[in-house]
């Protein structure tokens, strides 16, 4: 509502001022206008590191839509040279010239404001012509510097790259720098001709530049019509390895000289998915070429330009004896996410930046699909889709959570929409659509959706209408149901509900009802009474018959928005369990009556444990560990199907498992009961550590690639809690690495295991175990290896190490890139004494933190997340609100996620009072 008062007030004021537009004062540029075509030459200059800039001109093929008497776009932090601008009518009734009378600046829209010398009038197409300059930026947006050093000759070279989602095109050119803005780009990039220079298009020509000896001037073919956000260039000296495609574009990976050998499995891998979209989508790629590059320096951890995919090293490039299984599988799920991107995203783009998740959603959940078809030995779809479903229960179960579908107030909302809820909540509704409407109406709705908006915007509506209408022909949804209701329960509101299971053994029934999920247990159940369109499937114990995601019923809302309570009947009687929502088909909790979790209980904790699909062991799980968290069942109970993984070997139930167990940790070590919960962490995890064969390097006789995954989990939490051998072991490998004379090439350490190795050496380690690892950091040559041994430095209890370590981490002249930053923080603030620096060293220097990321200051957030698991007691908690509120001025970014951090502290606090002793008790007695 606010909002909408705030638009007709700005755009009333447009019309009223015309000839002090300067008082426009609405973040959205105004409609009058739309660009149809770029010209963009830009000429960037290298060679002198005190003297990194560029320099070029604009020139825009405007349509007016709407009489106008100004030109507004976006621009920031650019020179214009106003002198030389020039606008000139080149379509409609009497062309003429025009020019520009003045300009103004609104800095806080970042808008760029021409008040014209005629009216520009509708229907004419006018062509205005901007030069600009501008300094490579540092912070990596916009255009932006990247270096690297030659290690042979300790030379630095020069490069750059762009990123401009979400707003920073406007850093790099005046533009319309809004995704409803589609236009064709024609890009012209002047540079040295020693260097090469990259954008979305394939080049045109090449010729010499006319003043300077020894540049060319580089003309791409015109784009397609995209959005600003997803034009990209680069230029550098960077090698690449060239693939195919089967249908013929071009497909190239880009990495500097010395790591085109980690350059094999991306350069592979690529083409592969990108073929796979090809037919699931049933549209062709549309763009002649597409390359991907990895840049030492980048803030995100990739972006999907059209054509021209960029990476951080760490997830493009692979080197099979220093990069993981884990790494490789990593990096795979980003290229697949990146690719997916070049239908979802920016073949069709969302409107506006609300629908965001339109692209994060989907690209993650088609990944998915993508390098599961690829790599199915690497069964990495079911683990992917509970990873995200993980993931948004977590962070939705907060009152301070937002909804899929995210208003945005102003443009710092845009920065924070980037997040859990978009990608993984966003992933795992399309999941579920995917689930209830099967194969069939899903891909041919989202193919109908495709042809229709491609090359265009579109929201989320949209969609729905094509799968509403796929679904009715195939009748794959009843026609009195509609995707857009059920959806819009899905996306327009935050959280999701916890179903209530209460049967009556008698009659054969379940009853069901509905309430939302919350963490914090102050919330009264009046305000938990929402209602979500739930797709109901469910088994039981004689039926077992888990593939089947299709609902046999649905949970529906009534017109009013509250939940219509369903009974569901034929159940059996009270010697078998039910299990609703098969393999977490939709993004709902479960919890059932006493009798039921005593069933699935005694099924778990017997030979027939397998009988229950292993998503839903990771389910059950979850669940119950969720509910006793937050007084719905008791610990009772909730350890009673914990233990049951004495059992269980499969990666699923361990990961949902590990996932939970890992907050009880944080808390619990700071109290006096961690003992006994060491021992019963060390009673469930020591079967399945032998099992697997503890440290030993079996890795070469492990026939499922996720047993891989497996081992590398339980053996990392079998080191953190001094299981078995485990720490000595680990301290003898790496004693074995420290020995080797040239410990940068040889290291006798397995590749699985050696994240965990090095934390464990540097936590019982000495000054110098330190000292070595940092100089292999310094030494390495490969972006995997460099992330997991940042990632381990972390894991000293030395005050000063890791005080220095935190220092090292936010010092720009340094050895530790900025986007490497948070990661060291992260691995320092997950110790339990690195936890008190971390926490300290944060409120002590936020003015300094703040500095470093801006204006990137959404890495902030992260920052947050680890320090917000371990403050548990009160008065904590308001020292870190205290220190919010004297702050905020450093914390303008990341308001939602330190809403969201405070509300994680609050319900530990809480947990605290209700459930710690009970917890240490009940502990007491399972171990
Ligand atoms: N479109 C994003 C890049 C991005 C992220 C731009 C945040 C602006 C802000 C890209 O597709 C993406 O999602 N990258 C992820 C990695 C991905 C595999 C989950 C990232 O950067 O974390
Ligand atoms: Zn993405």
């Amino acid at each position: 509502m606010k909002c909408f008062l705030l638009f007709v007030l700005a755009i009333g004021l447009g019309l009223s001022a015309a000839n002090s537009v300067t008082s426009y004062n609405y973040y959205r540029l105004p409609t009058a206008l739309r660009p149809q075509k770029y010209y963009l030459r830009i000429l960037t200059l290298l060679e002198n590191p005190n003297e990194l800039r560029f320099a070029g001109t604009v020139k825009i093929i405007i349509e007016a839509l709407e009489n106008t008497r100004n030109i507004t776009l976006h621009s920031k932090a650019l020179n214009i040279d106003e002198s030389r601008i020039t606008l000139r009518q080149i379509s409609g009734d009497g062309k003429k010239s025009n020019c520009v009378s003045s300009t103004s600046v609104n800095p806080v829209h970042d808008f760029y404001i021409l008040n014209t010398c005629d009216e520009l009038l509708a229907g004419n197409v006018y062509k205005l012509s901007l030069p600009f300059s501008g300094n490579l930026s540092r912070d990596l947006f916009g255009y932006y510097r990247s270096s690297y050093k030659d290690p042979e000759t300790n030379v630095t070279h020069w490069l750059s790259a762009t990123q401009f989602e979400p707003t920073s095109a406007r850093k790099a050119f005046p533009c319309y720098d809004e995704p409803g803005y589609k236009a064709s780009f024609v890009i012209t990039l002047g540079h040295h001709k020693e260097l090469t220079g990259l954008s979305n298009m394939p080049v045109k020509e090449t010729r010499p530049h006319e003043s300077l000896p020894n540049y060319i001037w580089c003309e791409f073919q015109e784009s397609v019509p995209m959005s600003t956000y997803l034009v990209a260039y680069s230029v550098n000296d960077f090698s690449h390895k060239p693939s195919t495609l089967p249908n013929g574009a071009h497909f190239r990976t880009w990495a500097r000289p010395n790591a085109i050998d980690q350059c094999d499995f991306a350069a592979e891998f690529g083409p592969k998915v990108l073929q796979y979209y090809e037919q699931f989508f049933g549209t062709k790629f549309p763009l002649p070429k597409i390359d991907q590059l990895a840049v030492p320096d980048f803030a995100a951890g990739a972006m999907e330009n059209w054509g021209l995919v960029i990476y951080r090293e760490s997830t493009l490039l692979f080197s099979p004896t220093r990069s993981s299984l884990a790494d490789k599988q990593d990096l795979a799920e980003v290229i697949a996410h990146e690719l997916a991107h070049q239908w979802f995203g920016n073949l069709v783009t969302m409107k506006w930046w609300t629908d965001l998740w339109l692209n994060e959603g989907f690209a993650t959940y088609v990944a998915g699909l993508g390098v599961d078809n690829v790599h199915p030995e690497w069964q990495s779809k079911d683990r992917g889709s509970l990873s995200a479903l993980l993931a948004s229960f977590r962070m939705d179960a907060l009152v301070s959570s937002h909804p899929i579908s995210r208003p945005i107030q102003m443009a710092t909302d845009i920065e924070e929409s980037f997040d859990a809820i978009s990608y993984q909540k966003g992933s795992s509704v399309l999941r579920m659509m995917h689930l209830f409407l099967g194969e069939e109406s899903f891909r041919s709705g989202l193919k109908s959706y495709l042809e229709l908006y491609a090359y265009k915007n579109a929201e989320q509506d949209n969609l729905w209408e094509s799968l509403t209408q796929a679904a009715h022909q195939d009748g794959a949804l009843p026609k009195n149901y509609e995707i857009k209701t059920i959806m819009d329960s899905w996306t327009l509101q935050t959280g999701y509900p916890m179903v209530n299971v209460s049967r009556d053994y008698a009659a054969g029934t379940a009853r069901l009802s509905q309430e939302r999920y919350l963490y914090n247990t102050q919330i009264p159940r009046a305000q938990r009474a929402e209602c979500w369109w739930l797709p109901l499937s469910y088994t039981t114990q004689s039926e077992n018959d888990f593939n089947q995601t299709m609902p046999k019923a649905w949970m529906e809302c009534s017109r009013t928005g509250e939940s219509i309570p369903v009974t569901i009947q034929d159940l059996p009687g009270c010697d078998q369990w039910v299990i609703f929502n098969n393999q977490l088909a939709a993004p709902f909790k479960v919890n059932y009556d006493g009798q039921n979790w005593k069933l699935l209980i005694e099924t778990l904790n017997s030979d027939k444990f397998e009988s229950i699909h292993v998503i839903n062991r990771a389910q059950i799980l979850d669940d119950v560990l969720f509910f006793a968290w937050t007084g719905e069942q008791d610990y009772e109970t909730a350890l009673q199907v914990t233990e049951y993984l004495e059992r269980e070997r499969d990666l699923l139930p361990w990961k949902s498992a590990f996932n939970n167990l890992k907050l009880l940790n944080r808390i619990l070590r700071q109290t006096p009961s961690f003992g006994f919960f060491k021992r019963f962490i060390a009673k469930i995890l020591t079967p399945i550590y032998n099992d697997l064969g503890g440290m030993n390097d079996t890795f070469s006789s492990i026939q499922h690639q996720d047993q891989i995954l497996l081992k590398t989990m339980v053996v990392n939490w079998a080191c953190q809690y001094q299981v078995e051998d485990c720490v000595p072991q680990a301290q003898t490998y790496f004693r074995r690495w420290r020995s080797e004379a040239n410990p940068d090439e040889n290291n006798p350490v397995p590749i699985n295991l050696r994240a965990i190795v090095y934390c464990a050496a540097i936590r019982y380690g000495s000054d110098d175990d330190w000292d070595f690892l940092w100089s292999r950091f310094k030494n390495s040559n490969v972006g995997s290896e460099k992330q997991t041994i940042l990632g381990t430095l972390g894991c000293s209890r030395e005050v000063w190490i890791l005080q220095r370590y935190l220092e090292m981490a936010f010092n720009p002249k340094g050895h530790i890139r900025r986007q490497e930053s948070s990661l060291c923080f992260h691995a320092v603030a997950s110790g339990q004494v690195g936890f008190l620096l971390a926490k300290k060293y944060l409120i002590d220097n936020v003015e300094l933190i703040h500095k470093y990321y801006y204006p990137q200051t959404r890495s902030m957030s992260r920052l947050l997340s680890a320090i917000s698991e371990q403050v548990i007691r009160r008065s904590d908690l308001n020292a870190f609100r205290a220190f919010a509120n004297n702050s905020r001025q450093y914390l303008k970014g990341i308001q939602q996620a330190m809403k969201q951090n405070l509300e994680i502290m609050l319900t530990n606090v809480q947990w605290m009072d209700r459930n710690y002793h009970q917890v240490s008790h009940i502990i007491q007695q399972h171990v």
